[in-house]
């Protein structure tokens, strides 16, 4: 099927715009089949984990099922023994992006920009009412060196060379054109950034540390957030990165000696990030790292604290290999949110007594490639939701998921993560930043262009605007969550969002998978002491099934089916209004689902987008120019031996893939680009 839709896509281009290249000059076989079914004895799956159509048995419902939920909501919440977080912006959630695969997200070079990945970036903004923010970095930042001679391939990363075994982490040289990506960005959707340096005190006499810091700096100014430096120095004995015996101590020592480096190069000395340990190693978990002095001397220095987490692994370490089906039941849960984020209430608190806020850097369902089923379901959207809100209730500034690549093994440690965000297929796709400036065409929903040429959205992708939504724009919103102190459950946990001490929207879950409608809860949502108004409105994040990947709603709107994404929501806003009385609004909340209620008309003002904002950026345009088309990226294969569909030297029409080079500010760049046109 998908072969036929790239014969489509050639004929519906223009034939001198569209450059196919093929290493064998031939089109290759493709034999993608999605289906959904799952049967008793079903296919084995070879093609890329990200489009593993796995689909998973929703555990049974509870017998009888809770049909009713008390919801009252504290007037007066510190008052009533809850504690309230610090503030939150709208953006709280946000990206990972390993450096490994940086082109095939972001863009292939500074000029070259991804619309579709422009456009899920946009969604977010225009909830948040700020730009998002992401990190580029992970396993694969340590080992990566910065080059200031451009690549003759016209891409900005390169992978120079692979360890000694196929599952080893890529070694990454990257041209300055990948900040000027990262700064071309930021002129279109107002983005943020965390930037991983290499982390070597081996390599203090080459700088490579502070060469980047540098030229990071003088490319991102004021929109780089933070240098991280290190990445999970906790597992660097265990994945041979370090010698044996590295430890704690030698972990302290290596941070203030490349930390040094590092300060002598930039004028801002608070900017750095650490320490990005991940796994409760002994000896070397954040309590070790908080009595070991780390954070109070290196705070000066510091920007952000920063920790990763995922609750599994699928690495299939020791030959483990992890029965996805088994392991399914607990994300689908509140329990799993709150235990994860208690392992940081003391490091939230120490960061905060120091002015530092604390970040959750990556993060995702499960490292080494998440579960085929799990990863990718309804149930992990749900429950990136709610360990996003429980991560903000617990005070951290924001949460970053991990966007890997395509081609990740399930079982094999490779430095990137499937089953992410925005699971891409076709992205080699790039405009340049002119094409994104003509008009947007309207053109027909994802479902009618067929051209399977666009991008899968990840469940998990549809997180990020649940919780733009209940966080809203305002930057004042904090976060209570009412688990243990009203009658809900780990299976149907909420959340109230006060505005200047107003509760302004409530967060229900329903983690119940029950598609015949007896397992839907109402919610009797009232005011402890207060008044509630004469309604409330109601957006909800829906699917039919818990393990559903694509049948994805949020209040109506849906990022369409595997293959054909372009990043931009499709259907009609469904914001429905519930009437109150007696003080109080029942709002049924179906298993399963999230329901965002807005207890206001302003907290619902401050969630929507703007219409003049709402603007997206065309990807009809594909093809266009000297925009190239990889038929690798159409195959199923079994996995990549760790490399970088999309980004690996050769695959590409070297003379078409004009990479041009300009370095001004990102300040200079948005002030040029018409901004208000845009957003
Ligand atoms: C919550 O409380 C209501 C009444 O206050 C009750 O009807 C309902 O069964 C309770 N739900 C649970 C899950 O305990
Ligand atoms: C409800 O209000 C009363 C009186 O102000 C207070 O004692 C009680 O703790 C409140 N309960 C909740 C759940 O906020
Ligand atoms: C970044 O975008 C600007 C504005 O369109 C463009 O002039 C510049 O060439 C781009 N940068 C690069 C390196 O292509
Ligand atoms: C750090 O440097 C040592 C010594 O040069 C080297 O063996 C090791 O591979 C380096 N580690 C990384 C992550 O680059
Ligand atoms: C990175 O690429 C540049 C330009 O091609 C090259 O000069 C440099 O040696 C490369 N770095 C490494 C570590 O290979
Ligand atoms: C978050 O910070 C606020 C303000 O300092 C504090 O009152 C609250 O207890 C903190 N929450 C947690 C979970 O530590
Ligand atoms: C992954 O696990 C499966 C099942 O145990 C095994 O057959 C396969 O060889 C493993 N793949 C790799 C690349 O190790
Ligand atoms: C909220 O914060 C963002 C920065 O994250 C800022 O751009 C925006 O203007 C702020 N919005 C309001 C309403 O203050
Ligand atoms: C998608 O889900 C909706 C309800 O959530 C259902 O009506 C529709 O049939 C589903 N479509 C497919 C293709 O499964
Ligand atoms: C919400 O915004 C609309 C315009 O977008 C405005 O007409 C309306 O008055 C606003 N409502 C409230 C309660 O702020
Ligand atoms: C994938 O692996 C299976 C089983 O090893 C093999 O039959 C199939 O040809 C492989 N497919 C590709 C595209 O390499
Ligand atoms: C690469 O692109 C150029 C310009 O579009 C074209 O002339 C050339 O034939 C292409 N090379 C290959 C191998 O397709």
């Amino acid at each position: 099927m998908i072969g036929a839709c790239l014969w489509l896509l050639a004929a519906l281009t223009p034939i001198n715009a569209l450059t196919l290249y093929t290493p064998t000059s031939t089109v290759t076989t493709i034999t993608i089949t999605p289906t959904q079914a799952a049967t008793a004895n079903p296919p084995v799956w070879t093609g890329h984990a990200a489009y593993d159509p796995t689909v998973l048995t929703p555990p049974a419902p509870p017998s009888p099922p809770v049909t009713h939920v008390d919801v009252p909501i504290p007037a007066d919440p510190v008052g009533a023994g809850f504690q309230l977080s610090i503030p939150q912006h709208g953006n709280f959630l946000g990206f990972s992006i390993e450096l490994s695969v940086a082109t095939a997200v972001l863009g292939k070079n500074a000029g070259k920009l991804e619309p579709a990945f422009l456009n899920y970036l946009v969604n977010i903004k225009n909830r948040a009412r700020a730009g998002p923010i992401i990190r580029v970095g992970g396993n694969t930042q340590d080992s990566s060196s910065l080059s200031l001679t451009p690549f003759a391939d016209g891409l900005a990363v390169e992978k120079i060379k692979q360890g000694p075994t196929v599952t080893s982490t890529p070694i990454i040289n990257y041209s300055e054109d990948l900040l000027y990506l990262m700064a071309n960005i930021t002129s279109l959707v107002g983005t943020d950034w965390f930037l991983g340096l290499p982390f070597n005190s081996t390599s203090i006499s080459t700088h490579d540390a502070a060469l980047v810091a540098k030229t990071a700096l003088s490319v991102l100014g004021p929109k780089l957030r933070a240098l991280s430096l290190g990445n999970e120095p906790d597992l660097y004995a265990g994945h041979e990165e370090r010698s044996s015996d590295y430890t704690l101590q030698s972990y302290l020592g290596e941070f203030t000696q490349v930390k040094t480096d590092v300060l002598s190069s930039i004028s801002n000395q608070a900017l750095l990030a650490g320490p990005s340990i991940c796994c409760s190693v002994q000896g070397f978990d954040i309590g070790d790292i908080l009595s070991a002095g780390w954070l109070i001397s290196n705070a000066p220095s510091l920007s952000y604290v920063t920790v990763q987490r995922y609750p599994y692994n699928n690495c299939g370490v020791n030959g483990k290999v992890v029965d996805p089906q088994a392991i399914f039941q607990s994300y689908l849960s509140h329990t799993g949110p709150q235990s994860l984020t208690s392992l940081y209430l003391d490091a939230s608190t120490a960061a905060q007594a120091l002015g530092k806020p604390i970040v959750m850097q990556e993060m995702n369902t499960a490292s080494c490639g998440g579960f085929p089923g799990v990863s990718d379901s309804f149930g992990a959207a749900l429950w990136m939701a709610d360990w996003s809100l429980q991560l903000a209730w617990a005070n951290f500034s924001a949460a970053l998921m991990h966007v890997g690549g395509q081609n990740v093994y399930y079982n094999v440690s490779g430095g990137e993560e499937g089953h992410g965000v925005a699971r891409w297929w076709q992205s080699t796709v790039a405009v340049t930043i002119a094409d994104l400036l003509t008009p947007l065409s309207p053109s027909p929903p994802p479902a009618s262009s067929k051209t399977g040429n666009g991008w899968t959205t990840g469940s998990v992708y549809y997180s990020t605007l649940v919780v733009a939504e209940a966080l809203g724009s305002a930057n004042t919103s904090q976060v209570i969550d009412l688990f243990g102190s009203s009658n809900t459950s780990s299976l149907n946990p909420a959340y109230i969002i006060y505005e200047g001490g107003i509760p302004v929207r409530a967060v229900l879950f329903n983690y119940v998978s029950d598609p015949t409608g007896a397992s839907d809860y109402t919610a009797a949502i009232h005011i402890n002491g207060s008044t509630i108004g004469d309604h409330v409105s109601v957006r909800y994040l829906r699917s039919q099934h818990i393990s559903e990947h694509n049948n994805i709603t949020w209040a109506g709107q849906t990022l369409g089916p595997d293959f054909q994404g372009d990043g931009r929501l499709y259907g009609t806003v469904d914001t429905q209004q519930v009437a109150c009385s007696n003080g109080a609004c029942n709002v049924v909340v179906p298993a399963p689902s999230i329901a965002l209620v807005f207890l206001t008309d302003t907290s619902l003002n401050e969630s929507t987008p703007i219409p003049d904002a709402v603007a997206t950026f065309r990807t009809s345009i594909i093809g266009h120019g000297s925009a190239t088309v990889d038929p690798k990226a159409l195959e199923t294969s079994n996995g990549s031996k760790g490399g970088m569909l999309g980004t690996s030297g050769g695959k590409h029409n070297k003379s078409g893939a004009g990479r041009t080079r300009a370095g001004p500010v990102v300040a200079a760049l948005a002030a040029s680009l018409l901004l208000s046109t845009m957003l």
